[in-house]
């Protein structure tokens, strides 16, 4: 592979791959992931001290996530590949912070990147080192949007891309990750059988791999998620912040952004609590929470709408735990007619459209707030890593069988038992009858 040509430097302080399972450590020139000698997740290491990057220097930038380039990877500014990912805005929604009982809820609008969900980071990060690297195939399995998020970044690169995908993957995805020219691998069963798949091709074809913990570089891309909620926040931390969790990349992104902005005494503040948000058809990390384990037990039988989070073995899950219990943070998980309905209600009052996989974690805090889990003056941070037209079938339908009157707090069970309900009619019913609980109200 090429070497990475520093005629351009970004100025990083990056400096060497450490590895989680064996402490082997590495250089930035290693480009097969993950860690060669254990298969651990590699995490790359920064030297701090060489930095003197202040809160008022990323201020005076502007652009894309890369104005917080000293804290990612990528050595040379010809290497990056961009389209304007990240700065996304901080939504105050003050309707439904009044009925959760707390101050403030922001929903961090993540669904206003390129390919309206929060991968573009990790995948700006992570095609841009596979650009520095030399690399010209790059590949991943994935539960739809990050492959949709891949194939636009290689095609942005001019890189092959290989994308294996679940069948049960949605439509919109499948569709766009064609769009821009990406092979589209589509397998049987849970996203576990795409990722089997995938490695066999990968070894088979050395392609570079762009997946979720494979590559170190994803949750490095995904800390300037955290980076803006704190700058967002005059560079003050919320008091929790609720993520739909599936592998676990943003929430430790999220972490380990907020520990190196404590580090470069840019934040002073504690830690936000971090929640993980799952469904109950797949919750294995809020389980673990929950019996204050170490490690998840893997879920055999998955059973979600929300694709995103329906990761059944995380690897990464003792890295999520530790963030959690560093950060006092918990584990909520919701049936998936609360996502629905969370997502619905967040698009009928306050105007911004959530996914459902998103919606878990709306779901999540509303449920928090319901068992009395906030003060009054709490600030509470959802990510909405992606926008409702990733699911806008589901949500259209869901909302066609959910009476107005549901807006009104005192009706949330009911609304999300028809949410579920709705979920799982013959479309050959809705069509007959499009909304007959609205006309009955009527
Ligand atoms: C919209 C959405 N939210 C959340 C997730 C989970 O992300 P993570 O792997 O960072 O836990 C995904 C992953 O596919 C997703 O697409
Ligand atoms: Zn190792």
């Amino acid at each position: 592979m090429a070497t990475a040509d520093r005629r351009d430097p970004t100025g990083t302080a990056v400096n060497h791959i450490l590895c989680r399972g064996c402490d082997e450590t590495f250089g930035m020139d290693l480009t097969t992931f993950p860690c060669p000698e254990c298969g651990g997740i590699l995490d790359p290491q920064y030297d701090y001290s060489s930095m003197d990057l202040t809160g008022k220097d990323i201020e005076d930038r502007d652009g894309s996530m890369w104005k917080y380039r000293e804290l990612l990877p990528v050595s040379n500014t010809e290497h990056i590949v961009s389209m304007g990912e990240g700065e996304t805005p901080l939504i105050e929604c003050p309707t439904l912070a009044e009925k959760m009982g707390i101050e403030r809820l922001l929903i961090k609008d993540e669904g206003q990147n390129p390919t309206n969900t929060f991968k573009d980071r990790g995948l700006s990060a992570a095609i841009s080192m596979a650009n520095e690297h030399g690399a010209e195939t790059v590949g991943l399995p994935t539960a739809g949007n990050a492959g949709q998020s891949a194939s636009a970044y290689a095609a942005k690169a001019g890189l092959n891309c290989h994308v294996f995908l679940n069948y049960q993957a949605g439509d919109v995805k499948k569709d766009l990750i064609e769009a821009h020219g990406a092979e589209l691998h589509i397998r049987e069963g849970t996203i576990d059988n795409a990722g089997a798949a995938f490695t066999e091709a990968k070894e088979e074809n050395g392609w570079y791999t762009v997946t979720t913990f494979e590559t170190p570089f994803r949750h490095e891309g995904k800390k300037t998620m955290g980076f803006e909620i704190y700058e967002a926040l005059d560079w003050h931390t919320p008091d929790e912040i609720v993520y739909p969790t599936g592998g676990g990349v943003g929430l430790i992104g999220i972490w380990k952004g907020y520990k190196e902005l404590a580090e470069l005494g840019i934040v002073n503040d504690s830690s936000p609590s971090l929640t993980v948000a799952q469904t109950e058809g797949s919750s294995p990390v809020v389980d673990a929470i929950k019996a204050q384990k170490d490690r998840h037990d893997p879920v055999s039988d998955p059973n979600s709408i929300a694709k995103g989070v329906e990761i059944p073995d995380p690897g990464a899950s003792p890295w999520i735990l530790e963030a959690v219990r560093e950060s006092r943070g918990d584990g909520v998980s919701v049936p998936d007619g609360a996502a629905v309905d969370a997502a619905l209600q967040l698009a009928q009052s306050e105007g911004i459209e959530m996914c459902v996989t998103a919606g878990v974690a709306l779901a999540g805090a509303i449920k928090r707030a319901e068992r009395g889990m906030y003060d009054s003056d709490d600030t509470v941070v959802v990510t909405n890593c992606g926008a409702g037209v990733k699911t806008s079938a589901r949500l259209g339908q869901a909302a066609r069988y959910r009476p107005s009157s549901f807006n009104e707090w005192e009706g949330a069970d009911l609304a999300v038992t028809w949410a579920g309900l709705a979920l799982h009619l013959p479309s050959e019913i809705q069509a007959a009858c499009p909304n007959p609980l609205r006309s009955l109200s009527q």
